[in-house]
């Protein structure tokens, strides 16, 4: 009798995996319909490579864990190896590139090995690792979508007049303890383990900052005025010479914010009143359960991710009205914590009590420096497999290319 008869449940996780390989790339090749070979190469923005190379590192990444570290395979492509390595070539030298056939070629013969070893990979021990695996591809897929919008922007357009909007409801959130992390096999290192965290009262909004509020802001001299900006803001806004955030094309009063650094979150949050809150007062708000003291992996009340309850996996393709998804709000009445815009928290990103590196010090550790800020809840281009309220992205203060708006709280 063999292994797969055995142990049925152990077909259904291969078959599940499996699937989720196959979708998530087949997600991630759309992204290239319309990209041209200038396109692919072309590095938009100092701090973000060409998206042709994010698309090689996805396939050098899949073969450097699964054929080289579990099948111990020997290196394939070692020119492939050098130029898509994470800590290889400098960002602005990675515009070089092989044509996307090349690349093509590249991914689909790793893929086509990594699903014949799939086959016979011992998952009780590498389970987590084929999750984390999914969930790379998923980051470097938002980050694609991203760089592909920044080309776009570069072109140049008028500002125009929103219609002005009311100023943000909020909602009461009791003093008290909940479960913060998440401990399930496809949690990151940095998500774990799940811990207990008291919190005094404090009153978080119902929504994201939305464009129209925002606008006060900005009609206020908002971006002229010291007085909203911390030092390291001001300093940052003197060199940056912005006035309004990244994406403010055609948007629409009620839509969310998107494109700030943090600097210009915590500019308007001081200018209402009010602040950041930490990543822990985010996620209360979005996964805690006080009725059943439990916490949710999703704000919602069924365990399962559609696109009626959240803006997300480029499914929109652009913001959508903050109220937009009623049946997404969390059990304290919050919308839009998944999906639509990533937050910008207070948090500095670090680990948790407990925390050990997985798969590599890389991977989050090595960011634990004090100078990045978490992010929650994802994006419109946030893949399903890295979209859930104890999900923890980063990035440094200045960088304002990434889907990133935020909510306040008092
Ligand atoms: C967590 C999104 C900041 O894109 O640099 C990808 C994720 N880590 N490959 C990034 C990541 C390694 C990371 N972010
Ligand atoms: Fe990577």
């Amino acid at each position: 009798m063999s292994n797969r008869v055995a142990h049925p449940h152990i077909v259904d996780q291969r078959q599940q995996l499996k699937q989720a390989l196959q979708k998530c790339r087949q997600s991630t090749i759309a992204l290239f319909q319309t990209v041209d070979y200038d396109t692919f190469c072309r590095q938009a923005h100092p701090e973000f490579s060409p998206v042709g190379w994010h698309l090689g590192h996805i396939a050098y990444t899949e073969a450097l864990w699964i054929l080289e570290h579990c099948a111990k395979k020997p290196r394939q492509f070692p020119d492939f190896g050098c130029l898509f390595i994470a800590d290889g070539l400098p960002k602005a030298e990675r515009q070089n590139l092989p044509t996307f056939a090349q690349v093509q070629h590249y991914l689909d013969t790793v893929r086509s090995q990594v699903l014949d070893y799939l086959e016979i990979a011992d998952l009780n021990q590498q389970e987590r690792l084929w999750r984390w695996l999914i969930q790379h591809e998923s980051q470097h897929s938002e980050t694609i979508t991203f760089v592909l919008e920044l080309l776009k922007v570069q072109s140049g357009y008028d500002i125009q007049d929103l219609p002005s909007a009311q100023p943000s409801e909020m909602i009461e959130i009791p003093a008290g303890y909940f479960e913060m992390g998440n401990d399930a096999i496809d949690a990151m290192d940095n998500e774990r383990p799940v811990h207990r965290v008291y919190l005094d009262t404090y009153w978080i909004d119902r929504y994201p900052t939305t464009c129209g509020q925002y606008q006060e802001f900005i009609h206020a001299g908002g971006y002229q005025n010291p007085e909203w900006w911390s030092d390291a803001g001001w300093q940052w806004l003197q060199q940056a010479q912005v006035t309004h955030p990244l994406y403010w094309q055609n948007v629409t009063s009620d839509s969310p914010v998107c494109g700030v650094s943090w600097y210009e979150a915590e500019a308007y949050a001081r200018f209402v009143g009010k602040r950041l809150p930490t990543e822990a007062e985010w996620e209360k708000a979005a996964s805690w359960d006080a009725t059943h003291e439990s916490r949710r992996t999703y704000p919602w009340e069924d365990n399962l991710l559609g696109d009626r309850h959240c803006n997300h996996n480029c499914t929109v393709s652009k913001t959508t009205p903050v109220d937009a998804y009623p049946d997404g709000q969390s059990p304290y009445g919050c919308y839009d914590m998944l999906g639509n815009v990533w937050e910008w928290t207070a948090s500095l990103f670090q680990g948790y009590p407990g925390f050990t590196h997985y798969p590599y010090i890389g991977y989050s550790q090595v960011y634990f420096d004090a100078q990045h800020y978490v992010l929650r809840g994802g994006s419109w281009a946030t893949r399903p497999w890295a979209l859930r309220c104890s999900f923890r992205n980063w990035y440094h203060p200045h960088i304002r290319q990434i889907f990133a708006g935020f909510r306040c709280v008092k």
